[in-house]
């Protein structure tokens, strides 16, 4: 079955000999399986340390008990070994159970990895929340790579997971942007820049606010445009949905540049426009909502959040009051069970605030409803790709030096391959990406070429270039056709058994990256893979290999090692070309 794994195998059988055993009930919740160092085994659990505690017996005799009800339960002969090592039972995986497994891969192919989990469950992951007229940061860089990422695993694991960019599209800033393309000659500056028509809009912006400064009248009639825009002035309407349409086609660039998934709703702030009055009457039944110095604001000091100000007291709505509405609409309209911002850390403040309004306005029925999926700054060197603060990038300058330097790697390392434009691309991507996705995201980092772009080490181009190795070795096997046979009987050397071994964690690995949101840890199991693998094909001839059944064996195990490789980078939101 797709998914099934030996831990969650063995995850029954423990709660099977509990329950024989009528321990069931003295844990409060079930046994916790971890990976331990190698030496020990291939699974873990304390249990029988914490039972030993409650019944007051010694450790070493639960365990015993709890080993031998586990070993007579193993009917399918997944374990090898089961052992007791002071309170801990350990665990060893069957060579049989590894083998069955390699078939597998090989069997689902791009599916292995794949679980339906998630099934009836429906997520909305929202990142990528660009603004209308204002070119992205690295924070919505960041935002996409790791939205992407997180939209397939879930994707992968069943749930109907459903992307929303809620791009911002609505504001004050919108007065200012209409009050400039009137007066400071907005129609030409953008029809010059066809091509990039935020960074027109951008600079409209820019000298709008200059001149607002030095004169408070025109900050006033920057004002009257917005009040002008809500009310519904036909003229103003236009031009906002103008900037917006320019805008989102500048988005769909982005998107198509950066080579992640199609988005399935563009739902901007302004959609919630007409669903803010619907929040604040909810929150008014609630007696939650107070007037303080003409503001309306929802008073968290209880809750240490401090005060939410929902409607100013010139009237204008707030980004959080629109992010109310949000949660209200994903909750009640669009029926989700679960939604996931991915947005920077800087922000964490705004949905605490927002999250706990959900919760007392009863639109949020659990904790684990919304998820504010934090990561903190990268910081990318400056020049043509980041302003001098690092805050604004150009994302076609940012990926365009990076597919420049990876076709200088390419000429060095094979200057024979076909289409080196195309692959270079795949590779400068796949630097971006995974040096991103390979730091757990609530760190700080900062981007460097030479260790994104690098062909050895935790790098998207080195595991690129560990599956076109393989995938070399298999164009020169041309009789690789065989099944493989009594492999159960051959016996294998340490390096087979460890790359055996790591091929049987991907979907664990998978499955806990679908639950804590950190694609990391794909990461770091993808390149232990590969290394696994290197180690094997330095030791251990493959092409050479005289024994028909050993030469075959081999064979399908790298071309396991090759299909993880893809699987893996395909949930990280990478290619996998097979030749570079
Ligand atoms: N557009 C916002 C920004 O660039 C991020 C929006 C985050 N999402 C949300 N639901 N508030 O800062």
């Amino acid at each position: 079955m797709l998914g099934e794994t030996s831990k969650i195998y063995l995850e029954h059988l423990m709660a099977q000999a509990l329950s024989q055993l009528k321990l069931t009930s003295q844990l409060d919740h079930s046994p916790d399986i971890s990976v331990p160092e190698s030496r020990f085994g291939d699974y873990a659990t304390n249990a029988a340390m914490i039972l030993a505690k409650k019944l007051k017996l010694p450790p070493p005799q639960v365990a015993e008990k709890i080993a031998e009800a586990v070993r007579q339960l193993d009917a399918e002969g997944v374990l090898a070994e089961v052992s007791v090592a002071g309170g801990f039972l350990n665990f060893r995986l069957s060579q049989e159970a590894l083998v069955k497994n390699l078939n597998k891969v090989l069997d689902q192919g791009d599916l292995y990895g794949c679980s339906m989990f998630g099934q009836g469950k429906h997520v909305v992951v929202e990142y990528f929340q660009n603004n209308v007229a204002k070119p992205p940061h690295v924070g919505h860089l960041r935002s996409a790579v790791i939205g992407d990422s997180l939209l397939r695993i879930l994707r992968s694991q069943g749930y109907k997971a459903v992307s929303d960019t809620h791009i911002g599209d609505w504001g004050t800033q919108f007065g200012i942007l209409i009050w400039a393309y009137k007066n400071l000659n907005g129609e030409k500056i953008v029809a010059k820049h066809s091509s990039d028509y935020i960074a027109a809009l951008n600079q409209l912006y820019v000298e709008a606010n200059v001149k607002i400064e030095a004169d408070e009248k025109l900050r006033e009639a920057a004002k009257q445009e917005f009040a002008k825009l809500e009310k519904g002035d036909a003229a103003n309407r236009e031009l906002w949905q103008k900037f917006v349409r320019l805008s989102l086609e500048d988005f769909e660039h982005y998107r198509q540049w950066l080579d992640v998934l199609p988005f399935d709703h563009n739902l901007g702030e302004s959609f919630y426009e007409d669903k803010m009055p619907a929040v604040l009457d909810d929150l008014k039944k609630k007696n939650l909502l107070t007037e303080s110095q003409g503001a309306q604001i929802v008073d968290l000091q209880g809750q240490k959040l401090g005060v939410a100000v929902l409607v100013k007291s010139d009237g204008a709505t707030t980004y959080l009051l629109r992010d109310l509405a949000t949660v209200k609409y994903r909750v009640g309209d669009m029926g989700i069970s679960r939604a996931l911002y991915v947005v920077d850390n800087r922000q964490s403040h705004h949905f605490e605030q927002v999250f706990e309004i959900s919760k007392l306005a009863g639109y949020v029925t659990d904790q684990q409803m919304v998820e504010h999926v934090d990561f903190g700054f990268m910081s990318l060197p400056e020049g043509a790709i980041s302003t001098r603060k690092g805050t604004t990038i150009s994302l076609h300058n940012l990926i365009s030096e990076a597919q420049k330097r990876a076709v200088n790697i390419i000429n060095d390392k094979n200057p024979e391959l076909d289409n080196k434009e195309a692959v270079a691309k795949l590779v400068a991507l796949a630097a971006i990406k995974y040096f991103d996705l390979s730091h757990n995201r609530k760190t700080e980092i900062v981007f460097a070429w030479d260790k994104a772009l690098s062909f050895e080490g935790n790098t998207g181009p080195y595991l690129q270039y560990t599956h076109a190795r393989i995938h070399g070795i298999l164009r020169k096997a041309t009789d690789n056709k065989q099944q493989i046979t009594g492999a159960n009987a051959l016996s294998f050397t340490p390096n087979e058994l460890s790359v055996l071994r790591k091929l049987n964690q991907y979907s664990e690995v998978v499955q806990q990256v679908a639950q804590d949101f950190l694609p990391n840890q794909l990461c770091n199991y993808l390149f232990e893979l590969s290394q696994a693998f290197n180690t094997f094909y330095e030791a251990v001839p493959v092409l050479q290999e005289k024994d028909e059944q050993f030469r075959a064996f081999r064979l399908h195990l790298i071309t396991a090692v090759a299909q993880v490789i893809k699987n893996g980078l395909y949930l990280l939101g990478i290619e996998a070309p097979e030749e570079m």
